[in-house]
């Protein structure tokens, strides 16, 4: 009985030992684990190094190579191509309800504020524009940024100088100038925050005489493009001459391509000015380089010829 009683002591005795070491050996082995797993996850983070500048200047150099013009959003699919006898009358149906904006002109509330012609342009008649229209003989052109009409006006006298009758040019500006603008143009009118823009660049083409063959389309440029586009309104010149920084040229020169014949030339003003961190030119370059095309220049002109 004693020994009976005795027994189950021992035997406790040697669970309790059994279970400590079983204790001792599953922390050790528990820390184990831990830390070989910590030690093998570090491992990829301590190889990674930071990009040197070698390494940033290499992808510079060799991204644009397998970049295209394909690879930027792109949300609109270009209608089918409208033939350049029926352009003039699409832009009027879309835009301006199927009468031409002409028709009336000027309206009473604005007449008294509208001078016979006001005309300022930044190399608006610069030669480029002669060399350009007689080398493509363009039927359409769409310039991108047209203020008061000074290079439109001096296109149309080109195409009407150099027999190209039927040439019609489109004129994409939102007609409020920029912010400040009235600063140096004080004489312009500004009624209830409007400047009346357009319709002094309107009453200029009227005064011209080229109300036939000048049509404003007054939007911001993204928009207008993407609607021409999208019309299936394409040209044989487009003229960029909107915002100066990198972001707005580079958009419209993107935007503009889209809307070129194939074999048309695009050009714009202001590739060797300074202003806006020298934007132009650097949305100029990066186009020519990501497109493999050559910029040429005309003046104060950027010139980049057969867009595909
Ligand atoms: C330098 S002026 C154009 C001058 C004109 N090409 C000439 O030589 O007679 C720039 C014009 O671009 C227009 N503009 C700038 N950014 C624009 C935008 N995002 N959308 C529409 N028009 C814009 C302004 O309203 C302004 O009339």
């Amino acid at each position: 009985m004693k020994e009976d009683r005795r027994l189950p002591h021992k035997r406790d005795g040697f669970q309790v030992l059994k279970t400590k070491t079983a204790y001792v050996i599953f922390i050790v082995l528990t820390y184990a684990f831990g830390y070989f797993s910590a030690y093998y996850s570090r491992q990829p983070l301590q190889q990674q190094q930071p990009p040197s500048p070698a390494a940033v200047r290499d992808v510079k150099t060799t991204k644009p190579q397998v970049c295209s013009i394909d690879n930027f959003r792109v949300t609109t699919r270009c209608g089918n191509l409208v033939p350049p006898e029926s352009i003039r009358q699409t832009v009027i149906d879309r835009i301006f309800n199927g009468t031409s904006p002409y028709t009336d002109f000027p309206p009473p509330h604005a007449e008294k504020f509208l001078r016979p012609k006001r005309i300022k342009g930044w190399g608006s008649y610069g030669a480029v524009f002669e060399n350009i229209i007689r080398r493509v003989k363009p039927k359409t052109i769409v310039e991108i940024g047209s203020f008061l009409g000074a290079s439109a006006i001096h296109m149309a006298n080109l195409t009407r100088r150099l027999g190209l009758e039927e040439t019609q040019i489109l004129c994409v500006d939102d007609f409020r100038g920029w912010p400040g603008f009235r600063d140096r143009f004080k004489d312009m009118a500004l009624v209830n925050g409007d400047v009346l823009l357009m319709y002094q660049f309107m009453q200029n083409v009227v005064n011209s005489n080229f109300s036939g063959s000048i049509l404003p389309v007054p939007f911001s440029t993204g928009s207008a493009l993407e609607k021409l586009c999208e019309w299936g309104v394409t040209a044989d010149l487009v003229e960029i001459d909107a915002g100066h920084d990198f972001n707005s040229a580079w958009a419209d020169i993107n935007r503009s391509v889209r809307i070129l014949r194939p074999g048309g030339v695009i050009f714009g003003h202001d590739y060797f000015t300074a202003a806006d961190n020298r934007g132009v030119r650097r949305a100029v370059n990066l186009f020519a380089e990501i497109n493999r095309l050559k910029v040429k220049t005309d003046g104060q002109h950027w010139v980049i010829d057969s867009v595909k």
